[in-house]
């Protein structure tokens, strides 16, 4: 794993997008993996002035997302197709049909799941950026998901209601399922990316890196991928030896 330790969030944020970057200018039909929670908003930000200042465009890149809760409708604020929507796609320049979400609609969620998966097999993911959750998930992939999952849908673990609480009124109101990409899919990127900031994901941070590769800290897979940047704060590094 190549880790680059950064001395607060808007560096971490702004080497990411500098790989995001670089990536789409030099392959511009990109396909990215994207992710949602606190951690990427800085990326965001920064992709977005880069186009604005006319960096870079997005008009023939692909996007496909880790994952969507379930119970709660796109035009929910907490919703990650609202989350994505608006802090990315409305102010960059990708097509609306190159953007790609899991569904949540409760009737056809295994057909749901079947589809997002022969999608990303037809468009392999050349980048996927990730976070990382306290309990060590990466996209909904709690502790405990088999390794050969591909798109399933979860339960979400107890620690991720509580973390995710800060966004919605209160801990009854964090949908308790979600859709998620699978371990499966996630390994198959080319490249990956993965950003975390604060000590609260020190613990996490240090399993990943040099605890033994186990389904209860989902992240410690990446040791198997080839090709993984760790982008992280200082806090988020302090457990790792370096
Ligand atoms: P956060 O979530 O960015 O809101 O900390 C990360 C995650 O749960 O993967």
């Amino acid at each position: 794993m190549n880790v680059i330790t950064c001395e607060n969030y808007q560096e971490t944020s702004r080497k990411a997008a500098d790989i995001v970057i670089g990536q789409i200018k030099q392959k511009p039909t990109s396909v990215l993996g994207l992710a949602t929670g606190s951690t990427p908003l800085g990326l965001y930000e920064y992709l977005s002035k880069a186009y604005q200042n006319g960096t870079v465009s997005f008009s023939d890149a692909i996007t496909f997302n880790l994952d969507e809760y379930i119970g709660i409708s796109h035009d929910h604020p907490q919703s990650y197709h609202y989350y994505m929507d608006r802090h990315f796609f409305s102010k960059v320049d990708i097509r609306e049909e190159n953007t790609h979400l899991p569904d949540n609609d409760e009737d056809r969620l295994d057909a749901i799941a079947d589809e997002y998966n022969a999608l990303l097999k037809e468009n392999p993911i050349d980048l996927q950026i990730l976070g990382i959750g306290s309990n060590g998930h990466i996209g909904f992939n709690e502790p405990g998901t088999p390794f050969g999952n591909e798109t399933f849908i979860t339960c979400l673990d107890e620690q991720t209601r509580k973390d995710n609480a800060r966004f919605f009124g209160s801990l009854e109101e964090v949908p308790k399922k979600a859709i998620t990409m699978g371990i499966k899919n996630i390994m198959r990127s080319e490249r990956i990316l993965l950003l975390a900031n604060g000590k609260e994901k020190a613990d996490a941070i240090h399993g990943m890196m040099h605890g033994e590769v186990t389904e209860d800290l989902p992240a410690s897979v990446l040791q198997l991928h080839p090709d993984v940047t760790i982008i992280i704060d200082k806090q988020a590094a302090k457990k790792v030896s370096s």
